[in-house]
C-alpha cells in the first residue's frame, strides 16, 4: 500500500530557530547560580517565574493552558476529532544545582515550537495534541524523581508519601506548593490520569550521552529507558572531640559512610556488566566541623541498571555492606530508606515506527538507543504507548554547566517530533 508522505500534505517543517534559541536563552536566565549555570527548584520563585514564562508561550502559539494540583501544565491544540484520545508531549524545566540549559527543556519549547511548526504548515491535527510540562523530573527538593508524571500515573503510594513529605527546610510538599500559588496540593488524587488517556507520549530530549555526538547521528530513537533507584541512608556514632577521643574509642559515623561509598562502587563494577552505575551523590557530616568526629553521616546513593533484578541485587547487596559496617565501627544504621525501585520501561513499538518513518522522511539518518538517564517517559509508559526522541549533545555532558546542543540538531528534533506528532495525531 503507498501510504502519502505527510510532509508533502502541508508545505514544510520549518523551525524557527531564533526565536527558539532566544527562548532556551531567556529561560535559564530564570537560575538561582550564575550563568552559565541554572539551577532551579521546584517551586521556588524562580521556577514560578519559568513556569508563567512557559505559560504565556503555550497561551501565545494558540494552545488551551490547563494546570493540575501539583502544577503539571497541559497545554491543548484540539483536533476535528477531540473525542479521541489526544497525542502528548512534553518534559521538564526544573534544574539540579548548576547544571546546564538544556536538560528537559529542549522537551518543553521545542514542544511549543513543533505545535507552532506544524500551525504554519497548514496541518489540522485529528487526534488533540497536548503539550505537557510536568512539575520536578528532577529530585532536587523533596528527594522525589519525576514527582509530576508519578502522579499522572496514579501513584497512590506517593500521593500518600506527599502529605508528610518536607525538604531540606523543613517546608512541607503542600506548603511549598502552596507558595508557588498551588492550593490544592493536599488531594492528590485528582492528578491522577487513567489509562488510555493518551494514545501517544513522545518525549524530545538531549541525548545526555556522547553516542551521537560520536558517531554523527542526528537523531536516536529510543527503544527502552533504563530502571533507576535512589536509597537514603543515615549513619550514627557518638561523634566527639577530635583531639581528645583516642582511635580505638571511636564509632566515626563519617568513615562509615565512607566505607559505604565504596562498596556502592565495588557492587556496582561486580555486577559484571557495563550498564551498571551507581552514584553516592550526597554525603552529608555532622556536625560538619573540622575538630568534630562526625556523628552522623548521610548519603544519598543512586543506582542504575537497564537489568532491574541485576539492579536490585546490587541494592541488596548495598543494603549488607551498610548492615555490616555498623557491626564493624559499631555506629548504627538509623535509616536504610529505598525511596525509590522503578522498573525500566520499553517504547511502544507503534510510536518507534512513526519515528523513524518521520526520520527517513525527512532524510536524518537516525539510530536505535536505550537511555541511560530517566525522564517522565518512564512514568507516562504506565498510561500511555511512550516514544522518545533524542538528540546530540556536546561531549555528552549533561547536569554540569557546559551541557549544550547545536541550533541545528535542536531543530532537526523539532522537526522529527512534529512530524512524529502529526502522524501519531492523525493514526
Ligand atoms: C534525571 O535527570 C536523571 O538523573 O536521569
Ligand atoms: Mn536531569
Ligand atoms: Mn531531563
Ligand atoms: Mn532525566
Amino acid at each position: 500500500v503507498h501510504e502519502p508522505h505527510l510532509q508533502d500534505s502541508f508545505t514544510s517543517l520549518s523551525v524557527d530557530t531564533e526565536s527558539l534559541q532566544r527562548q532556551i536563552e531567556e529561560l535559564s536566565t530564570f537560575s538561582d547560580s550564575p550563568a552559565p549555570s541554572v539551577t532551579r527548584v521546584l517551586y521556588s520563585e524562580k521556577d514560578v517565574s519559568a513556569r508563567r514564562y512557559i505559560k504565556n508561550l503555550m497561551a501565545h502559539s494558540g494552545l488551551a493552558v490547563k494546570e493540575d494540583a501539583v502544577g503539571n501544565i497541559f497545554g491543548r491544540w484540539d483536533g476535528y476529532e477531540p473525542e479521541l484520545a489526544p497525542v502528548s508531549t512534553g518534559s521538564h524545566i526544573d534544574a539540579i544545582p548548576y547544571s546546564g540549559k538544556y536538560d528537559g527543556v529542549i522537551g518543553v519549547l521545542g514542544a511549543i515550537e513543533a505545535i507552532n511548526v506544524l500551525k504554519r504548515s497548514g496541518f489540522k491535527p485529528k487526534r488533540s495534541l497536548e503539550v505537557i510540562l510536568f512539575t520536578s523530573e528532577e529530585p532536587t527538593r523533596f528527594g522525589i524523581s519525576c514527582l509530576g508524571s508519578r502522579l499522572l500515573a496514579g501513584s497512590q503510594e506517593l500521593a500518600e508519601l506527599l502529605k508528610t513529605t518536607v525538604d531540606g527546610q523543613n517546608i512541607s510538599f503542600p506548603d511549598a506548593a502552596r507558595f508557588a500559588g498551588y492550593e490544592n496540593a493536599k488531594d492528590l488524587s485528582s492528578v491522577f490520569l487513567p489509562k488510555g488517556s493518551y494514545s501517544a507520549f513522545i518525549e524530545l530530549h538531549i541525548e545526555q550521552g556522547p553516542i551521537l555526538e560520536e558517531e554523527a547521528i542526528p537523531i536516536g530513537v529510543v527503544t527502552a529507558i533504563a530502571a533507576p533507584a535512589s536509597i537514603k541512608v543515615d549513619f550514627e556514632g557518638n561523634g566527639g572531640h577530635a583531639g581528645a577521643v583516642l582511635m580505638p574509642m571511636r564509632n566515626d559515623a563519617g568513615l562509615a559512610a565512607a566505607e559505604l561509598a565504596l562498596a556502592v562502587e565495588k557492587h556496582v563494577l561486580d555486577s559484571g556488566s557495563i550498564d551498571t552505575v551507581g552514584t553516592v551523590g550526597i554525603l552529608e557530616l555532622h556536625p560538619g566541623a573540622i575538630n568534630s568526629i562526625p556523628s552522623k553521616a548521610h548519603l544519598e546513593i543512586d543506582t542504575r541498571d537497564i537489568n532491574e533484578a541485576r539492579r536490585n541485587n546490587v541494592i541488596e547487596k548495598i543494603h549488607n555492606s551498610a548492615l555490616n559496617i555498623c557491626k564493624k565501627r559499631n555506629v548504627k544504621l538509623s535509616e536504610f530508606k529505598i525511596v525509590n525501585q522503578d522498573p525500566p520501561a520499553l517504547s511502544d513499538d507503534s510510536i518507534v515506527k512513526a519515528t523513524e518513518s518521520a526520520c527517513q522522511e525527512l532524510n536524518l539518518s537516525y539510530r536505535k538507543m536505550i537511555s541511560r538517564a530517566y525522564h517522565d517517559s518512564l512514568f507516562m509508559a504506565r498510561i500511555s504507548p511512550m516514544g522518545m526522541i533524542f538528540i546530540p549533545c556536546y561531549k555528552g555532558y549533561s547536569h554540569k554547566p557546559e551541557e549544550f546542543a547545536a541550533p541545528k540538531d535542536i531543530a532537526n528534533g523539532v522537526r522529527v517530533l512534529a512530524l512524529t506528532l502529526a502522524k501519531l495525531s492523525l493514526s
